[in-house]
């Protein structure tokens, strides 16, 4: 028994997630253009960029200006990425409607990625949280590792269920699912998003697959089956995080779009404007996109 959403939001990470793990720091001028260029996709929420240390993320030191220069659609969520109160009040000062927070499901990766242990980390959040309520803020919470580790190998889904669950307890709207380096194949992925599903309900979590071992999307189908909506995605396949060895590129939106429309499931996203989007930001990064389709259209145009 299958049990597909009618409709799936896209949440695109590209600026954020795929910025982050490029070598290269774009000008704030293309970062701006490639946010309102996915604006104009129909996409429902574009995570904009991070307000880390920028000496840990030194690509994404331009946030405010970012956030400052972008063409922000009423009808469109701009979430940035913070890791503690600092964090916090620098999206505050540069206009951030709504934050994510992000804690992992294991010990050595959160410590690699943001210098704390998992308990230490949730005290961050919950000061995060605390100033987002005070702000009126939503906040999404990402949970990193849930399908393994780079560090320490498999992960129990049952250890990601709780983790979920007291990030749901503690406010965040929303739970992203990180399958941070790609480890998953499509039975544990639908194991593990079924395991949270018992404690955090469906329409509370999201999926974020990074492709590294080329089974995000199957790993999304058996998701949808049991009625995942919201999956994380990044034009042209850009992805990755420095602190997870090995981690290669986010589940491509523009092929994530082309399954998803190919089951008759509604995303609001214009697809030839997605994939223009993703040869626009890799013109820029002078690399081939990752994705299916923008290498088609890739060679149709060079
Ligand atoms: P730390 O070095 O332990 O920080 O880093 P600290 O609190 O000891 O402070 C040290 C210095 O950093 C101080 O400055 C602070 O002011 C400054 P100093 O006095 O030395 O001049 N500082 C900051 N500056 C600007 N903004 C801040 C900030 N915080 C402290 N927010 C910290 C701890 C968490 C800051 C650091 O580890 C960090 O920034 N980590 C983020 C790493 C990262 O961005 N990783 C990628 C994102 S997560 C991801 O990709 C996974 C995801 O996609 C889901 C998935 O795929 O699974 C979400
Ligand atoms: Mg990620």
């Amino acid at each position: 028994m299958n049990n597909f959403p009618e409709s799936v939001r896209v949440v695109e990470v590209s600026a954020r997630d795929g910025l982050q793990n490029e070598k290269q720091a774009l000008p704030a001028a293309v970062k701006i253009e490639l946010i309102d260029r996915l604006g104009a996709c129909g996409l429902s929420t574009i995570e904009v960029s991070s307000f880390v240390s920028p000496r840990w993320v030194p690509q994404l030191a331009d946030a405010a200006e970012v956030m400052a220069g972008i063409s922000k659609k009423p009808d469109v969520r701009y979430p940035v990425l913070v890791p503690n109160t600092e964090g916090m009040q620098r999206a505050i000062a540069a206009g951030a409607s709504e934050v994510a927070v992000f804690a992992a499901a294991s010990e050595s990766f959160s410590q690699k990625n943001s210098n704390a242990g998992i308990e230490e980390s949730l005290q961050r959040i919950e000061a995060v949280l605390q100033l987002a309520k005070e702000n009126g803020m939503p906040v999404r919470g990402y949970l990193s590792c849930v399908l393994g580790c780079p560090y320490e190998g498999d992960i129990s889904a049952s250890v990601v269920a709780g983790l979920a669950e007291r990030l749901a307890g503690m406010g965040c709207y929303e739970i992203s699912l990180g399958d941070t380096i790609g480890a998953g194949t499509p039975l544990a992925a639908r194991e593990m998003l079924a395991a949270v599903a018992e404690k955090v309900a469906m329409d509370k979590l999201a999926i974020h697959f990074h492709d590294t071992r080329g089974q995000a999307l199957a790993g999304i189908f058996a998701c949808l089956e049991l009625g995942v909506s919201v999956i994380d995605a990044s034009v042209a396949g850009l992805g990755g995080c420095p602190y997870a060895k090995g981690a290669s590129g986010n589940v491509a939106s523009e092929d994530l779009v082309y399954l998803l429309h190919g089951m008759a499931i509604r995303t609001g996203i214009d697809l030839d404007a997605l994939t223009d989007a993703g040869l626009f930001i890799c013109r820029h990064l002078d690399r081939v996109p990752g994705s299916r389709l923008g290498q088609i259209a890739w060679r149709h145009q060079n």
